[in-house]
């Protein structure tokens, strides 16, 4: 499979399990887009600054990251301050334009097609995407699993206040794309909506 198929949808609410298991059946790639606003969040604490003038992103084919020159393991950039610093650094017009220019160059350069899960990945950076879903559950069912993956470190308020910042922000908020196939899965298990998935991308 050669499509670009976008996950988007609030914090928690399983866009990265779905992906992974798409990429995995279609023998594609999967990535997750808020890593690259992870990597720069933790560059711009680590060097004290905000400056977005010299920020390269360079992401290759295994879909290996670095940021001018640093790369990043995930325990660097899945933790507490970074989930909350990369919220906030998520509203800079230019560092939206950063990651979007990084990934739309990323697509270009794979062969087997490109599942990305995000924020506004339907709605602003792959207009064109073959698929876009958009997937929701409700905040307890959200926050429930946030917490098991956090190790009980991103409590429902965290989440509900990064749920503010990604919704309300005057750039890129989270919407749900008008053309998305909308998948709520409080009540259904990632098997069933991995089905309900797959049905739409045999009628591409
Ligand atoms: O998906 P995540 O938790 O790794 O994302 C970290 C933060 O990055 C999230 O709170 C908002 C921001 N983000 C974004 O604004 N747009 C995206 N497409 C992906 C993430």
């Amino acid at each position: 499979m050669n499509y670009i198929v976008t996950i988007d949808g609030p914090s928690g609410v399983g866009k990265t399990s779905l992906g992974s298991l798409l990429a995995q059946e279609y023998n594609s790639n999967f990535f997750s887009s808020g890593k690259l606003y992870r990597i720069i969040a933790k560059y711009f604490i680590d060097h004290s600054t905000s400056d977005t003038s010299n920020l390269q992103i360079e992401i290759n084919e295994e879909l290996q990251i670095t940021l001018n020159s640093f790369s990043y393991s995930d325990s660097d950039l899945y933790i507490k301050n970074i989930n909350s610093k990369s919220s906030e650094i998520a509203k800079i017009k230019e560092v939206r334009q950063i990651v979007s220019e990084s990934l739309t160059n990323l697509s270009k350069k794979l062969s087997n097609g490109l599942i990305i899960e995000g924020r506004d990945m339907g709605s602003i950076v792959f207009p064109n995407a073959d698929l876009k879903i958009y997937l929701d559950a409700d905040i307890e069912v959200r926050s429930k699993r946030r917490l098991k993956q956090s190790n009980d470190s991103e409590t429902k308020e965290d989440l509900l206040k990064r749920d503010d910042n990604d919704k309300n922000r005057a750039e890129s908020p989270l919407v749900i794309p008008d053309d998305a196939l909308y998948i709520d899965n409080s009540d259904i298990n990632m098997d069933d909506v991995l089905e309900l998935v797959k049905e739409k991308l045999k009628l591409l």
